[in-house]
């Protein structure tokens, strides 16, 4: 008994019975066809409600929530909305609201039709429906859903509609009056915060006739969480109901219709993050180098290990690697020895050199594997800079430093190395 108590509750959301595809994308004044798979139970219903903005000038809102029953498999219908707009589909079976499944914000690509609706006639609802407290939901927190019982024809149904997620209907409470609250019932969301939910209501006339509320589940100012348990309905990791289709004008959607632009954006995400691991990394390892250095002078393995990852690939380019690292350290005492122009800019140029020697560490590191464009002009200046004096090692840092272009400390890096070098070249000769 027990068992079945907590598995079932649990049965709607792991059986589910069947899904839904786009057969097609969404176009301004065109059908839409969508396709069942799955053993559902008839009759089925599919639910559109208008998501985002209106496209049209001055947001006139010409979209209404459109509800569409069928028996069949499959569904085909008119979709009167304007391209550029967006909206959720959600397919039902008898069993329950949004038991085949809630899509994500699809959207309504561009057509040669525009005949299907007015520009310039706002659709309004049927009747308004209210929140008390206003303009908010609060996981776990109760609100006073209300209408004006004169408007409305039976008792409003309201739905909780979840872009990609769970949808469900809200289960209503004993009615009340209250005055200049008309009608209505407490809910309390069990509904985790920051999920997004569009509240649609609707009457004995249509689903979905009482217009519908958009808004992100607050956690609240002292979250309790008290009314969420595995039956909470929430966003659904994975991939969203409908299958493949648009949710964006740049033609990028769900699943693999448009995935290149998704797929650019991931890769372009994902090698940028890669890129800024290594340089912090890089970075990482070179502050525990330096620690070392300072400490005691005796490398250990981790610094051997580094050495052997990195040596064959470029023994000869080692060596400024290592350079910057003694003349950075030894900046007071050795450049009190040799030069005592430096020492009044000890505050200036230890940050500085810094953020240098950290910059060809970087370099070297994340575009070794693109040897074309900095791996050659840094290789090139290392093999001869290392060779002369530590001095040149600065002239590395000029040159690594602009090559990247990326950081904003480098005008001032730039500005700071050139004066050794203008200092070393007439010294030397
Ligand atoms: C569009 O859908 C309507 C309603 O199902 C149908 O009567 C009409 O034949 C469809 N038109 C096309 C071109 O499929």
């Amino acid at each position: 008994m027990l068992a079945s108590v907590l598995v079932l509750p649990f049965l709607p959301h792991l059986v589910a019975a069947f899904s839904w595809q786009f057969q097609n994308a969404p176009r301004q004044c065109q059908n839409v066809s969508i396709q069942l798979q799955g053993a559902g139970q008839p009759p089925y219903s599919i639910l559109i409600v208008p998501f985002g903005p209106s496209p049209l000038a001055n947001n006139k809102e010409v979209r209404k929530i459109l509800n569409i029953p069928f028996n069949g498999s499959s569904a085909n219908f008119p979709l009167n909305y304007p391209a550029n707009s967006q909206f959720v589909a959600v397919v039902s079976d008898s069993s329950s609201f949004g038991s085949g499944g809630t899509s994500i914000a699809a959207q309504v690509l561009s057509s040669d039709n525009a005949g299907c609706y007015d520009p310039n006639a706002e659709s309004g609802p049927d009747f308004v429906f209210n929140i008390d407290p206003p303009n908010q939901i609060v996981q776990c927190s109760p609100s006073r859903l209300w209408w004006d019982n004169s408007t409305v024809q039976g008792t409003p149904q309201f739905l909780g509609v979840i872009p990609g997620g769970q949808s469900f209907t809200i289960q209503q409470s004993p009615l009340s009056n209250v005055p200049n609250e008309g009608t209505g019932f407490s809910w309390t969301p069990s509904i985790i915060g920051g999920t997004t939910v569009i509240i649609v209501a609707g009457d004995n006339r249509s689903p979905g006739n009482g217009g519908s509320f958009f808004n992100v589940v607050s956690p609240g100012t002292s979250p309790t969480s008290s009314c969420l348990n595995g039956m909470s309905p929430s966003s659904t990791p994975g991939s969203p109901a409908g299958g493949s289709y648009p949710t964006s004008s740049t033609g990028a959607g769900t699943g693999g219709g448009g995935g290149s632009v998704d797929i650019g954006a991931i890769v372009g995400g994902t090698v940028g993050g890669l890129v800024a691991i290594a340089a912090l990394l890089f970075f990482l390892a070179f502050l525990r180098r330096r620690d070392r250095l300072r400490s005691g002078k005796s490398p250990i393995d981790l610094v051997n290990d580094d050495e052997e990852d990195e040596r064959p690939a470029r023994q000869n380019e080692l060596p400024p690697f290592y350079h910057p690292e003694p003349f950075i350290v030894p900046d007071p005492s050795a450049v009190s020895s040799s030069q005592g122009r430096q020492t009044p800019s000890q505050d200036g140029t230890r940050p500085m050199s810094m953020l240098t020697t950290t910059d060809p560490l970087t370099s070297s590191g994340f575009r070794s594997p693109t040897p074309d464009a900095n791996g050659s002009t840094t290789t090139r200046k290392s093999a001869a800079g290392p060779r002369a004096l530590r001095p040149i090692n600065i002239v590395q840092h000029d040159d690594a430093g602009p090559s990247e272009a990326d950081q904003d400390a480098e005008p001032e890096t730039i500005e700071l190395p050139p004066a050794y070098t203008n200092i070393r070249k007439p010294a030397q000769p």
